[in-house]
């Protein structure tokens, strides 16, 4: 147990947090990106108003969303740890352009970008994951879904309404955005401190860390854009 809080406290051990809740974060987009495609189904809400009920009330989700947060609280606070103890090991700057040449903008501004994603989340979870845990959000009748006779949040029409504003959209826009750069050095980076970085692998992790940091975020921005737009 000892070995292991030592091992968490070293600058590998850091690393390697940061990688592993990084992946399961990974994860955790492509299975929500999946769920939020339903809001596009085209049946008023039906496909997703099922899934969303589904979500709320299965057990073992339940236990994988505590996982999810857990996992979310660590990555800030082994980022904001590592950060602190780098400037620290490199009390002067690297010099004009050499920084440029050594590496990307992306994984410069790791920390800025992760601060924005943050801010993002903050606004994100008050407007859905809080409001449908502990606000008052408009019930459809029991029975309007074949097979579901309880009375079932309509967390479709909730969620039409936020897209409905502009400036609601406008945020969604930006944080993909922002999302994309974060996830186009994390991916990468992720693979790098597992080991993988420099093997055979590594054109695959490559090329798949593209694909995944600009399709995920795109398929979500999609998402309030179509809502907007059918609603305009
Ligand atoms: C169009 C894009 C998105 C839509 C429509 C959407 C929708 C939702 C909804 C409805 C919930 C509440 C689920 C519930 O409690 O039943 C939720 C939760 C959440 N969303 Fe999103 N989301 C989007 C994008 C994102 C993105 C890009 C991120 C991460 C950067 C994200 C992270 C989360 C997290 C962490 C939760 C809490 C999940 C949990 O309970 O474990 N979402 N989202």
């Amino acid at each position: 147990m000892n070995n292991i809080a030592t091992f968490l406290r070293s600058s590998i051990g850091r690393k390697l947090m940061m990688a592993l809740t990084g992946l399961f974060l990974i994860l955790f987009l492509v299975v929500h990106l999946a769920g939020n495609l339903q809001l596009l189904a085209g049946d008023g809400g039906e496909a997703f108003n099922r899934y969303s009920y589904f979500m709320a009330n299965n057990g073992l989700i339940q236990t994988v969303s505590k996982l999810n947060f857990l996992f979310i609280i660590l990555h800030v606070i082994y980022s904001i740890w590592l950060t602190r103890t780098n400037a620290a090991a490199r009390p002067i700057a690297y010099a004009g352009k050499a920084k440029e040449v050594q590496s990307q903008w992306s994984s410069r501004n790791m920390g800025i970008l992760g601060t924005l994603i943050l801010l993002f989340l903050i606004v994100h979870l008050k407007s859905f994951w809080y409001e449908f845990k502990f606000g008052s959000i408009p019930t459809i009748p029991a029975g309007t879904y074949d097979g579901l006779d309880m009375e079932i949040i309509d967390a479709y029409s909730y969620i039409a309404a936020a897209y409905a504003q502009p400036g609601y959209v406008a945020i969604y826009l930006i944080g993909m955005t922002v999302l994309a750069f974060h996830l186009f050095h994390g991916f990468q980076s992720a693979f790098q401190t597992l080991g993988l970085g420099f093997s055979k692998y590594k054109k695959l992790i490559q090329t798949v860390g593209v694909i995944y940091s600009i399709l995920i975020p795109v398929l979500f921005a999609i998402i309030p854009v179509v809502m907007y737009l059918q609603q305009s």
